[in-house]
């Protein structure tokens, strides 16, 4: 009997223990639990942040080997980014380069690397300050002193920041990344013509389709923010690429807008506020290298079959589906009118007839032009260029 009770004394006491037990463990749960919370929040946001990594880094290689030898190349912008990145690109692949930077002595740095990192000594910088139709005009005037071919022509500077002006006025995104570029591919048209078959790669980027263009508020006086200002001056860009195809199609004068993906560069670093820090510091992690952006410019620049596809957009080395914003034709016209005006080319080339003035010239005027195979060998010159196009005064 007295066993027994020992026993069951014994069962009880074990039953406490373990009830004991079950309340420490409980309590150690407890004081555990936020840590397992938090380390499974972190292990969800290193995933999110390794999945969107990918994402925003998955990129092509240019599938295209095809070396640039004998051929003379113009980078805005090349002394940082993808226009760097770019141009140790070309010049290994044998192009006689010249760098249009806006610090001569930052282009003349550049061009040593350059040349050091492809052995191509043919690499020079050029002076050229987007933000000024004077130094536009200075760059291309001692281009052509000293270069007798252009044949593919790189608009890739870009400027993304608080508001500010150009020199001679404009709004600085709309100025520099747009109106710039035009100036200056209308003025180096004639050498590009002659080179036909010949390549304007104009950088956009998808923010183009985030982009409003209202032309009675040019100077962005109803309101500006740096991305709206960049988007819009991106949305200009793609127009005039789809423009430039319309006029100089059949003159064999290619144009391909090429998206370089977000990379990590110093694009962002005028971007102000605290939006502008946390966006730098995303860079650093999540973007794309300049390497790795430049791929889709450089395809652009130097495949072969790109003929009928002139005036698209292009991203991994694919073309990409162009929004309606951008392929508004009335727009277009619009555009292409307003900045031959803004830049004194309606001296030169008369404008293009807009709605209710007569009918535009018909698109890619000739269908005989090139073929995919004999790019090298199609040189139908300026003379069989459409009437838009060649209308001078
Ligand atoms: N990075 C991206 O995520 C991204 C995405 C889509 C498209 N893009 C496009 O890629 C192109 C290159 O940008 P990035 O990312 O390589 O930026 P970046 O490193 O800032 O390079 C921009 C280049 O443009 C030059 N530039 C700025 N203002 C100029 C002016 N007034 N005249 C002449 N050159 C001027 C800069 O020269 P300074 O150094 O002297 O200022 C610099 O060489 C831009 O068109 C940009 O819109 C970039």
């Amino acid at each position: 009997m007295s066993k027994l009770k020992g026993s069951a004394m014994k069962e009880i006491m074990r039953v406490e223990e373990l009830e004991e037990n079950k309340e420490e463990l409980k309590e150690v749960v407890e004081d555990v639990k936020p840590v397992i919370i938090l380390a499974a929040l972190v292990a969800v946001v290193l995933l999110f942040i390794f999945f969107l990594r990918l994402y925003i880094r998955w990129g092509v290689e240019c599938p295209s080997k095809n070396r640039l030898d004998g051929k003379t190349v113009i980078i805005t912008g090349a002394n940082t980014g993808v226009g760097k990145a770019t141009a140790i690109e070309l010049a290994k692949r044998g192009a006689r380069l010249i760098l249009a930077c806006r610090d001569r002595i930052k282009g003349e740095a550049v061009a040593r690397i350059v040349k050091k990192k492809s052995g191509n000594q043919n690499v020079f910088a050029g002076r050229l300050d987007l933000a000024s139709m004077r130094s536009i005009k200075e760059f291309v005037e001692e281009f052509n002193q000293n270069e007798a071919q252009l044949h593919i022509l790189i608009n890739n500077a870009g400027y993304m920041g608080p508001k500010a002006a150009t020199d001679d006025g404009y709004e600085r995104c709309f100025g520099v990344n747009y109106l710039g570029h035009f100036y200056l591919t209308m003025l180096l048209m004639e050498k590009l013509r002659k080179c036909a078959p010949s390549r304007i790669v104009n950088v956009c980027s998808d923010a183009y389709s985030r982009g409003k263009l209202d032309f009675s508020d040019l100077a962005m006086l109803k309101g500006y923010d740096s991305f709206s200002a960049y988007a819009r001056s991106k949305l200009c860009q793609v127009i005039f690429n789809l423009e430039l195809q319309r006029h100089f199609f059949s003159a064999c004068v290619w144009s391909f807008a090429a998206h370089p993906g977000a990379c990590n560069t110093e694009l962002l670093r005028n971007f102000p506020g605290m939006h502008g820090k946390v966006l730098r510091a995303m860079a650093r992690v999540l973007f794309k290298s300049p390497e790795e952006g430049c791929q889709t410019i450089v395809y652009c620049a130097v495949a072969d079959g790109l003929r009928d596809f002139s005036g698209k957009l292009f991203a991994n080395c694919k073309v990409v589906k162009l929004q309606d914003v951008a392929r508004e034709k009335e727009t277009g016209t619009k555009l292409w009118n307003t900045s031959l005006t803004l830049t004194g080319m309606d001296r030169e080339y008369a404008l293009y007839p807009e709605e209710g003035e007569g009918s535009a010239p018909a698109e890619n005027g000739s269908q005989a032009i090139g073929t995919e195979g004999g790019e090298e060998g199609d040189t139908t010159g300026p003379e069989k260029r459409p009437a838009a196009a060649a209308q001078q005064s």
